[in-house]
């Protein structure tokens, strides 16, 4: 049988269900991977998940709630977004599934968006793969600009994907010898 993979808008009447997710798993790969319950009601009541900027989804697999997706600085050109998988549904092809739909969504929402960006430590191997895997192109390296908890600092790494690749299935990678010319 076919599992239906459906996204649905995160409103007010979820934050306690918003809670509770954020709380009750492990999130590795983000600044901690842990979150209070009462971190994750502030920044519910902060506005981090809704407004004119942000945007956040459920993914729903045959109607339980396995992931959460948030989309920020919408208002901007190039958005952002922060993905989470229930830990029991990683590897199963949400992560991938989730990026190539939220991708879709804000440049059919948002005609003047003109790329989607997206950053992970360097040793978040299932997010790489994940931005490979839906044409996202790594564009940057950032040497030692993620302090983790406890007290390590790693490396992070941007990814984007271009409106006109999307719209026209193909990749095109970044012009790394661009400093040809320039004496450098
Ligand atoms: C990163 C994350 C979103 C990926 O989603 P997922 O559902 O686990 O990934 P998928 O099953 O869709 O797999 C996508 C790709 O990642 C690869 N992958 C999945 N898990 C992996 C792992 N543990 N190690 C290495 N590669 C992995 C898959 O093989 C696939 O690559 P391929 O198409 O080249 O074979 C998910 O694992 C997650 O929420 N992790 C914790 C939070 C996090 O890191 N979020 C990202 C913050 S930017």
């Amino acid at each position: 049988m076919d599992t239906e993979i459906t996204y649905e808008l995160f409103g007010p009447a979820h934050a306690d269900e918003l809670v509770a997710f954020l709380s009750g798993d492990t999130w590795p790969f983000h600044g901690r991977d842990t979150v209070e319950p009462d971190e994750a009601r502030r920044w519910i009541d902060e506005g981090r998940f809704g407004g004119d900027d942000n945007r956040s989804f459920w993914i729903t697999r045959d109607g339980e709630r396995v992931g959460f997706v948030r989309l920020m600085d919408l208002c901007d050109n190039a958005p952002l977004f922060d993905l989470r998988i229930r830990s029991g549904h990683r590897g199963s092809g949400l992560g991938a599934q989730s990026l190539t739909w939220l991708t879709r969504y804000v440049f059919t929402e948002f005609p003047l968006v003109r790329r989607v960006e997206g950053n992970t430590r360097h040793d978040n191997a299932a997010m790489r793969r994940t931005f490979r895997r839906c044409g996202y192109v790594q564009e940057a390296h950032y040497r030692e600009a993620w302090p983790a908890a406890d007290g390590t600092v790693h490396d992070s790494v941007g990814y984007a994907i271009l409106r006109r690749d999307w719209e026209s299935g193909t990749t095109t990678v970044p012009d790394w010898d661009d400093a040809r010319g320039t004496g450098r």
